[in-house]
């Protein structure tokens, strides 16, 4: 019984008795067999039938068998041959078996030898076969793999190199292996420059590059290897420092030391907008304390006025009290001049107090303002400026405005300082109009100051809301109260408009929207 199932056997010889008894004694076997009487027809007939196994007779005219063999090898390499060569000629055998046969029997054909071969050639196809499979089976495996490992590799290389973040891989050395598109583009330092040639020290100074290492090692940023938002300079291809935070890790790979991953990002645009914050906050201040000195100016006088007024009645009133007892008469007179000297000392308190809010310092939380609160204050801090320089203040400010959110200070000194302006702007006299109200469909409230002063020039409407932008002689303006307004209407999500009709003097009108959006 053949070991393959439906087992196929080309049997090449040139002497037909053999090839006769032969095919009978191995169909009788179970094999599946053909003949051929010479090499060529017999390697043509494998070519068409695909054998598991040929039988080729050595000693043949033109192809001997040792030809069909190596061709055999040559292009059906999967087929076993089995060489019958002449009894005692071992040269030919050797020579068979080095050209890859599986075995060789001897004529006169011995049954038991020929199935022996045929079972050992049976093994060693079988064998071959799974080896085959196996092979294949590793190979699709294995390209398979790869192809996961390209995949994963190249989406990993795409991570690195699409964060935001700068990031460099060092190997325990230090030299640099990663150095991903936002390291390259924050230093201005090409890959191929970087990658293998160069080490982080290289990009920071000796001391930075110390202060480094040791915060690394040390528990304080992030524990012990890690290392969390530590802030550094790393120096740019120009020289140009550049202001870091670093996050970095150090990596192990069984339990030894395989490298460092930093990230960097760059704080260069965050440290200018602080900066630009911290100026903006300044030139508030310092309009802020304008406005303060020319109030405070203001109100000495306003105080200082009913103080007289006080104590003048109070005098009054000891030196008649020296006089005696009071007559009843003197008494009502008295509880007259008491009314007054409550009304005047309360309005100065209220001044004082109204002074003392608009000094206050800035407070970046917002509340809910009361409008109409907030302009009665904008009104009693004025109205004394308002009337040294005979100007008449017009009000028509609704009842109940809606609240808006926002910084009752900043509000104020808003609107004082678009009061101030159409004071500068009326110097001999004249009137403002403070108008306010909302609208509930638009959900705003808007607060608009005009003056009968000397309006706008056209060509400086574009540029009144610029810092320090003045028409005023030095000494009596610096350009900074419109800019402040608008920084601080804009940060309300307000808006503030200018106009100035001709012959009208100016308007400038305020609206903020309702609620809670402005924080
Ligand atoms: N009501 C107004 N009428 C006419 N011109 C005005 C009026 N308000 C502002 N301006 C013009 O806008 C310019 C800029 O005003 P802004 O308040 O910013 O600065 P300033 O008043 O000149 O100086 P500061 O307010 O810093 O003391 C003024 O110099 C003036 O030319
Ligand atoms: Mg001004």
């Amino acid at each position: 019984m053949p070991i393959i199932k439906n087992c196929k056997i080309v049997l090449i010889d040139d002497e037909e008795g053999i090839r006769k008894i032969t095919s009978i004694t191995l169909e009788d076997r179970g094999y599946i067999v053909q003949t051929a009487a010479d090499g060529e027809a017999g390697l043509h007939l494998c070519q068409e039938t695909r054998p598991h196994i040929v039988l080729t007779d050595v000693r043949m005219p033109k192809m001997d068998g040792l030809e069909v063999l190596a061709n055999l090898k040559k292009k059906l390499p999967d087929i076993e041959v089995i060489v019958i060569t002449a009894f005692g000629d071992i040269e030919t055998a050797v020579k068979a078996l080095r050209l890859d046969a599986s075995d060789f029997i001897t004529k006169p054909l011995n049954d038991d030898a020929l199935h022996t071969a045929l079972d050992r050639a049976q093994e060693r196809y079988i064998s071959r076969k799974q080896v085959q499979d196996h092979t294949l089976l590793l190979e699709k495996g294995w390209a398979h793999t790869t192809q996961d490992l390209i995949r994963t590799f190249n989406f990993q290389e795409n991570l690195i190199e699409s964060s935001m973040d700068g990031i460099m891989g060092c190997d325990p050395d230090g030299t640099i292996v990663t150095f991903n598109r936002s390291m390259a583009a924050m230093l201005d330092y090409p890959k191929e420059k970087v990658i293998s040639k160069m080490a982080l020290d290289q990009f920071l100074s000796a001391e930075d590059a110390d202060k480094l290492q040791n915060a690394l090692q040390a528990p304080h940023y992030g524990g012990e290897n890690k290392l969390y938002l530590y802030e550094t300079v790393l120096s740019h291809r120009s020289g140009k420092a550049i202001p870091v935070q670093v996050s970095a890790s150090v990596l192990f790979e069984q339990g030894k030391k395989s490298g460092t991953v930093y990230y960097f990002r760059n704080l260069q645009e965050i440290k200018k907008l602080e900066q630009e914050m911290a100026v903006q906050a300044r030139i508030l201040h310092q309009d802020k304390m304008i406005s303060l000195g020319k109030l405070a100016a203001s109100i000495v006088h306003e105080i200082n006025n009913p103080l007289a007024g006080v104590l003048n009645y109070i005098r009054l009133m000891i030196r008649i009290l020296n006089r005696g007892p009071l007559e009843a008469d003197r008494q009502l007179k008295f509880q007259r001049y008491l009314d007054l000297v409550e009304k005047e000392i309360d309005r100065c308190s209220k001044l004082l107090s109204s002074l003392l809010t608009f000094s206050r310092k800035p407070s970046s939380a917002f509340t809910q303002v009361d409008v109409n609160d907030l302009l009665d204050r904008c009104i009693l801090l004025s109205q004394h400026k308002l009337e040294l320089q005979r100007i008449k203040l017009e009000t028509r400010i609704d009842a109940q405005i809606h609240p808006v959110n926002g910084d009752y200070n900043q509000l104020q000194q808003c609107v004082i300082n678009l009061i101030f302006n159409a004071v500068d702007a009326m110097p001999d006299g004249g009137f403002v109009s403070l108008q306010a109200g909302h609208d509930m469909q638009k959900e705003i409230v808007t607060i608009a100051v005009r003056d009968s002063g000397s309006g706008i020039d056209e060509k400086d409407l574009p540029r009144i809301f610029e810092p320090f932008f003045t028409t005023k002689q030095e000494g009596y303006g610096v350009g900074l109260g419109l800019s402040t307004v608008y920084g601080i209407i804009k940060n309300h999500k307000g808006i503030i408009n200018a106009s100035s009709p001709p012959g009208e003097g100016a308007v400038f009108t305020i609206e903020l929207p309702f609620v809670s959006n402005a924080g």
